[in-house]
């Protein structure tokens, strides 16, 4: 039996999150073909760096002359949706980064291409395919704690545009399309489709978000408080309150491998009566309650039970094995990451900012 014939992917986009992914293509022996760059020096740079055959600085060109069966788009977001059309039209599939669009009337055009063309196309959220993030869909569909009732969900470091440029230009779009998709896909993911979204943004002068906070309120009745920021540091961890326990995703929310599991019981608490005498077991816990050093020993023990579940070398590469499998399977979409979710999350993220300017 021959090797398999793995498929052929042109790249867009030269930056930090292309080379990332140049290492993930290799990881999973997937060939690139071409580059493409606003500027031709760049993309040849680029083609010497990885050993791309082919350098343009125009994407038709590509499109036209390069026989890859998918397209990898990770140029400036404010490109990603007009980029992911002429891709389709040309027949390729897609797997573009995160945020597919800027605005959600892009969004539905790139989503509205890929299904009258019956064209494959992903955003690359990633992180729903980490092992952990699985296992706590897993546990909380479930009902291992109880039923789910509140999310909490925070993604923040604090960077500065010396650091990360791109995250300061309008062609980003500012932190909840740059972060917050991460944690509008989770809360869709476990309460499903949103009723109210309520709001509150930082907003630099330039009119970028770039920390904010959301109250979901979901249809089914859960609901999700989420926090991004760019000038602050958070938890970077999500916790899923439930009527019998918690989970929660351990730092760094993304990219993690980690998912505490804490039950309680739900037995009534025996509360002393005032007219009877403690008995000896409640004597000796309050008598060790009053001890500093057992109180801090008590908080010091873990509570929760806590699964590693790693996702190897490669945090992108979970990804890039679902985006591979749809196209061997000749899939017209992802079904854990539909265009469906994609679109929603943009009208999440739309709504908070339009109740800013209400
Ligand atoms: N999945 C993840 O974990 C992850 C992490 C980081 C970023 N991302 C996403 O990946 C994409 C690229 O991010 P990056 O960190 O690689 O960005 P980057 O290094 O700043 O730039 C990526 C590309 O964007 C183009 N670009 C940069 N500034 C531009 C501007 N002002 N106007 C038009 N195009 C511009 C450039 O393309 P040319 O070569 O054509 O000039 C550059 O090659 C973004 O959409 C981002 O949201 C995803």
């Amino acid at each position: 039996m021959g090797a398999k014939k793995q498929p052929k992917f042109a790249v867009i986009g030269t930056g930090s999150m292309a080379a990332a992914m140049m290492a993930t293509f290799a990881r999973a022996d997937v060939q690139v073909t071409a580059v493409v760059s606003r500027d031709w020096q760049r993309s040849s740079r680029f083609a010497s760096a990885f050993a791309i055959r082919d350098a343009a600085d125009d994407l038709n060109s590509v499109l036209r002359g390069d026989p890859c069966d998918a397209v990898y788009i990770a140029n400036a977001s404010a490109d990603h949706a007009s980029m992911a059309i002429a891709a389709m039209e040309a027949g390729k599939a897609v797997m573009c980064e995160k945020p597919l669009a800027l605005t959600p009337g892009d969004a539905e055009r790139v989503a509205d291409v890929s299904w009258r063309t019956g064209t494959l196309c992903m955003e690359g959220l990633w992180i729903p395919f980490l092992p952990a993030y699985r296992r706590l869909l897993e546990l909380a569909r479930a009902n291992t704690c109880g039923a789910p009732v509140h999310l909490f969900a925070d993604f923040g470091y604090p960077v500065s545009e010396n650091a990360i440029p791109r995250l300061f230009s309008p062609t980003a779009g500012g932190v909840l399309l740059d972060r917050g998709v991460y944690l509008v896909a989770l809360a869709l993911d476990l309460f499903g489709p949103v009723e109210s979204v309520d709001a509150q943004l930082n907003v630099t002068a330039q009119g970028l978000d770039q920390h904010a906070s959301m109250q979901l309120r979901h249809r089914g009745g859960g609901q999700s408080q989420l926090a991004v920021s760019f000038t602050a540091l958070m938890s970077n961890t999500a916790s899923l309150a439930c009527t019998a326990g918690l989970l929660r995703l351990e730092e760094p929310l993304v990219g993690t491998e980690a998912l505490s599991i804490r039950h309680i019981g739900t037995s009534a608490v025996a509360v002393p009566e005032l007219d009877r005498p403690l008995s000896a077991k409640q004597k000796l816990v309050r008598a060790l309650r009053q001890r500093p050093i057992l109180r801090r020993l008590r908080r010091a023990m873990p509570n929760a039970r806590r699964e590693h579940l790693l996702y190897g070398a490669d945090p992108y590469l979970p990804q890039l094995h679902h985006f591979l499998a749809l196209l061997e399977a000749g899939a017209k979409e992802s079904d854990m990451v539909p265009l469906e979710l994609s679109l929603n999350i943009q009208h999440v993220i739309e709504r908070a900012r339009a109740g800013q300017k209400r």
